[in-house]
């Protein structure tokens, strides 16, 4: 492979250096271009562009890989767990027993929000979308903790960041209690992860909620499914926010704003909507396939087709797998997910989703194994955000402290009126 591209502008030539990554990944670098050339480069919706140099997440979309740190999706949603595979997005190595245990230890200190901030719930009205009450209350968080806001210090970081990865499961569970208008459940010190955060959501005055423990696992793998997924919308807008300066708090919650829409975060509840209506107006499957492929309609396939993924999404395969565990543990027929079988069946055997290459994504049947858990269709994106919490924290340090990225800022090409003389109010 060259080591160089060539590009011919007119009668000039330009030289421009090829990056190329750990996975054989090739990239021209056009960071000088404009000073040499006076060009820039137009890729809307960033297709084509590399955003940064990252070592935490590969993924291959043509073949179906997904990798954290090295470590392939499939083996640690088979042995690991959501905290340990935090540690190793944002750590960079999977934990030995004791740093295991001390940082389980941090979340578990943590877990609390302070008195003033519980109180917060109480501002925002019933029915309030849980994803601002979440955005909005992780940003407070930078009002409880000054100390942690303009810090380059590593320790100061890791309690940031163990904050935000705790505490997003207790402001989570909150919004949802909030909004059903019941009484907040502390989180209880002795309850994993997972286990305290159905405690919250679940647990009554006069009864503690005992879950399933193959239902804590489902939500456990679904977690860590979501932890990380590389220069994605809400983790890109997290990087773009921190490389102005701004505190890693101020930065997530931008982060969960973007996660919101539906082209992203919000697929898994729009899948479910999609699935509820399909069922409730009597469509056939072939009729609804048939609807999506109508430009006119303007509807499309919820929970199919994914910007990178062009031959399946791993994450897709695990989560099928484990909705249909899930059922048969809790012995309930999900007519929702013998109608996603179907559609899924009818999809891929469609031409018009082979030529566009569009497969099952992580959001597909993610909302089967939410339904399954008792988890509301309105939390569905919040659980999302508490899964890709260690993702989004360890892109912010990879751009903040590691790579040390200059403010992000891309160019645009201009297309509005050239020069227009202002004329007075009075000549209007
Ligand atoms: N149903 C029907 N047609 C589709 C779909 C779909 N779900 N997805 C893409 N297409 C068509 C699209 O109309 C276009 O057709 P044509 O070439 O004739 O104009 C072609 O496929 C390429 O689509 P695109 O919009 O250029 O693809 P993109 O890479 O910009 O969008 C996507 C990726 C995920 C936003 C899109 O596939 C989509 O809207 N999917 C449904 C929403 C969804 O499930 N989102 C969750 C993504 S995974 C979770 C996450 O990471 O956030």
């Amino acid at each position: 492979m060259p080591e160089t591209a060539n590009l011919q502008l007119g009668e000039k030539k330009f030289d421009l250096p090829v990056v190329v990554g750990s996975e054989n990944e090739h990239a021209i670098d056009i960071s000088k271009l404009r000073d040499q050339t006076g060009y820039i480069t137009l890729d809307e919706g960033y297709g084509n562009t590399g955003s940064c140099q990252s070592s935490i997440t590969f993924i291959d979309g043509d073949r179906g890989i997904l990798r954290y740190r090295g470590v392939p999706i499939e083996d640690l949603a088979e042995q690991s767990s959501f905290i340990e595979t935090a540690h190793l997005l944002i750590w960079g190595q999977l934990p030995s027993s004791e740093q295991l245990d001390s940082f389980s230890r941090h979340l578990t200190h943590h877990q609390f929000l302070r008195e003033q901030l519980r109180q917060h719930f109480e501002v925002f009205p019933p029915g309030s979308p849980p994803m601002a009450v979440l955005s909005a209350v992780l940003n407070s968080l930078a009002c409880f903790y000054p100390e942690l806001l303009d810090t380059e210090d590593e320790e100061l970081f890791e309690e940031a960041a163990a904050r935000l990865i705790s505490k997003v499961r207790t402001i989570a569970a909150y919004s949802y209690k909030h909004d059903m208008g019941h009484y907040l459940v502390y989180p209880h010190p002795e309850k994993d992860f997972c286990e305290n955060f159905l405690h919250m959501m679940f647990s009554e005055p006069y009864r503690d909620y005992e879950p399933d423990p193959a239902l804590v696992r489902a939500l456990d793998v679904l977690l860590l499914l979501h932890a990380d997924h590389e220069q994605n919308c809400s983790t890109s807008t997290v990087r773009m926010v921190g490389s102005s300066g701004a505190n890693l708090f101020a930065s997530v919650a931008a982060g969960v704003s973007a996660l919101w829409g539906r082209l992203h975060g919000g697929a898994n509840v729009a899948v479910v909507s999609m699935l509820e209506s399909i069922l409730e107006q009597g469509i056939s499957v072939k009729d609804y396939v048939q609807q999506v492929k109508d430009k006119e309609a303007g509807i499309r396939l919820m929970g199919f087709g994914h910007r990178v993924y062009r031959n399946f999404d791993p994450r897709a395969k695990i989560i099928k797998k484990q909705a249909e565990a899930v059922l048969a543990k809790i012995q309930r027929d999900d007519p929702l997910l013998g109608l996603a079988e179907e559609l899924e069946g009818a999809a891929l055997a469609d031409d018009y989703f082979k030529e566009r290459s569009l497969y099952p994504n992580v959001d597909f049947y993610s909302g089967v194994i939410l339904r399954a858990l008792g988890i509301p269709t309105s939390m569905f994106t919040v659980m999302f955000a508490m899964g890709r919490m260690p993702g989004w924290i360890a892109q912010w340090y990879e751009d903040r402290f590691v790579t040390r990225g200059r403010i992000h800022r891309p160019r645009q090409v201009y297309t509005g009126p050239t020069e227009v003389c202002y004329v007075p109010l009075s000549h209007r």
